[in-house]
């Protein structure tokens, strides 16, 4: 995945089984995300995550929150390799950690989130199984811009998602995941061409 002139750079951040990152993978081997993927890191050593980036051929780094005093500290590190890797934009997928306002502030509107539910609704650790059990009949994923509020930030893409009479918290699950895995490349890759204009908390979407 070698840098074309005018292509960026970015990193995925994961924790966990790395079903979005997958799906970023074979999207940017598709030429359906026109970005250069340079690195992936994981907080945690046994992510399913880092091993779908070595079997792409992309650097694959686990960094070890343990190592480091505090979050920030931690951050600065993540922040280095980032820089080594000359990454203009960050793609958390499944990353379990809250960012510091440092993180933040360097990459200021160029960190993007997928969470499983429509925000502002069900923010949070198990917003899946959160919206299954209030008994919406509506939810789906939103990819956002990452600001320092959890799960807030102005809305990229949202996509919907029916709660039938006979879906399981499993099923429900399959179908968010799946949708997931549809609008986040899409989403990265308008971001990547300049797509994207940001007012406010509105984002912009020109064709
Ligand atoms: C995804 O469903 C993502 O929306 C969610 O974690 C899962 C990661 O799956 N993220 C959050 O809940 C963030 N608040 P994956 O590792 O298979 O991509």
């Amino acid at each position: 995945m070698s840098k074309e002139q005018g292509i960026l750079n970015f990193a995925v951040l994961a924790s966990g089984r790395g079903g979005n990152l997958l799906a970023i993978i074979k999207a940017v081997k598709a030429g359906k995300v026109r970005a250069d993927l340079k690195i992936v890191i994981s907080d945690k050593k046994d992510a399913f995550a880092l091993e779908h980036a070595r079997q792409a051929g992309v650097p694959a780094v686990h960094i070890n929150p343990k190592d480091f005093p505090d979050r920030e500290s931690f951050d600065r590190a993540v922040i280095d390799r980032l820089h080594e890797s000359q990454v203009d934009f960050v793609v958390l997928a499944g990353y379990m950690r809250l960012l510091s306002v440092h993180f933040i502030q360097q990459f200021h509107n160029r960190i993007l989130n997928i969470h499983p539910s429509l925000l502002p609704s069900f923010k949070g650790m198990h917003a899946i199984r959160d919206a299954f059990d209030h008994g919406v009949k509506v939810t789906g994923p939103t990819v956002h811009i990452v600001v320092e509020a959890m799960d807030d930030g102005p809305i990229i893409i949202q996509e919907p998602v029916r709660i039938e009479p006979d879906d399981t918290l499993e099923s429900l699950e399959e179908k968010i995941h799946h949708a997931e895995h549809r609008i986040y490349p899409q989403a990265i890759d308008l971001f990547a061409r300049g797509k994207l204009k940001i007012e406010g908390r509105r984002v912009i979407i020109s064709a």
